[in-house]
């Protein structure tokens, strides 16, 4: 048996792995449950009683120089440096595919361009707003139908408070927190009660304006809304409003723009009209402005708001309002060069 241990010492001194694969080799024949160290354990049993003190020395010192030898071996497989040579480090690095910009954000961001520079200044407010913002200060009326449940989510009854559902409650925060002259642009999501559709959606985005000074009329608000059609749909947009109504506006309208699809001679889209809805608008009642602190003898205002779904829709023909809120990456990538 002591030469059978002395042959295996003689072994672990020629030991060589240049892998993990060679290593692990190794470890199994001669450490593992089944290895030769084992074995040896499983004879030593065996040993008359007078060698087992010489025996068993032997044995531990070899198990020794094995764990010894391996560690080592180990250690230099992990110095050993990796090798490059089949690299190639000119080759151009895997292109990293960045993001798009959400249409709606790039239709947004297109919209306030537009108004920004006409010396719209950009006002924000919070999506869950008090009935006071939303409809009181607005001149809806007690019994107004918008404040039924139906068509509005109530996050708390008495007070009352809402998921705002316009983005005129910002036009109500900085009336509050400003004097005149006062010219805001106001983008902001807001939410109606409304069953989920191609054509409806409980939530969508608005961009609200609202300009207030001494001698402002509706003349400006037209020449406003026509330079803004313009930058928005070319060069050729031609403009019309209707009359209309709104509890915060008097008189009011909306405003169509001729059809940018077929240019005006009518088609599908604009149901053979030549025109399409864009917005709604109008000079501020009297009655907003004195809710909200201004003195409506000395100023008056002009307001107006749009939704940003349907503009995309207009320069994108999107057929599905769901498309916006899906994140369909198919979708989104389509808006790629539009960033
Ligand atoms: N707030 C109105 C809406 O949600 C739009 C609007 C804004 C109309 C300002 C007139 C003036 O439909």
């Amino acid at each position: 048996m002591i030469e059978k241990i002395q042959a295996l010492m003689n072994e672990v001194g020629s030991l060589t792995a240049n892998d993990e694969k060679t290593l692990e080799v190794l470890r199994i024949k001669y450490l593992s449950k089944k290895g030769l160290l084992n074995d040896l354990m499983s004879e030593f049993r065996s040993v008359p009683n007078e060698q087992k003190r010489e025996i068993g020395q032997r044995i531990n010192e070899l198990k020794t120089s094995l764990q010894d030898k391996l560690n080592e071996l180990r250690a230099n497989l992990s110095q050993q440096e990796e090798d490059y040579s089949d690299l190639d480090l000119t080759r151009t690095a895997y292109p990293i595919k960045l993001g798009t910009r959400h249409p709606l954000s790039i239709v947004k961001n297109e919209i306030i361009n537009i108004f920004s520079n006409l010396g719209f200044a950009l006002a924000d407010g919070p999506e869950v707003e008090d009935d006071w913002h939303v409809f009181s200060s607005m001149n809806f009326a007690e019994d107004h139908p918008a404040r039924d449940m139906q068509d509005t989510f109530f996050v708390e009854q008495k007070p009352d408070i809402v998921l705002r559902t316009h983005t005129s409650s910002i036009q109500a925060r900085v009336m509050e927190n400003s004097r005149p002259p006062i010219r805001v642009i106001c983008p902001g999501r807001v939410y109606r009660n409304e069953a989920i559709s191609a054509r409806a959606h409980c939530f969508f985005h608005q961009v609200e304006g609202l300009y207030i000074d001494k001698d402002v009329s509706f003349t400006d608000l037209k020449q406003v809304l026509l330079t803004f059609a313009r930058e928005m749909f070319g060069a050729d947009t031609k403009i019309r409003l209707r009359p209309s109504y709104f509890p915060f506006t008097e008189p009011s309208a909306e405003m169509d723009i001729s059809c940018n699809i077929c240019g005006g001679t009518g088609c599908s889209f604009c149901k053979h009209t030549g025109w399409v809805e864009i917005l709604g608008c109008g000079m501020v009642d009297p009655n907003v402005l004195e809710a909200n602190g201004i003195d409506s003898t000395i100023y008056k205002g002009y307001a107006f708001g749009m939704g940003v779904e349907r503009i995309t829709n207009l320069k994108y023909q999107v057929k599905d309002l769901r498309l916006f809120s899906e994140n369909d990456i198919r979708f989104l990538e389509e808006f790629e060069s539009a960033n």
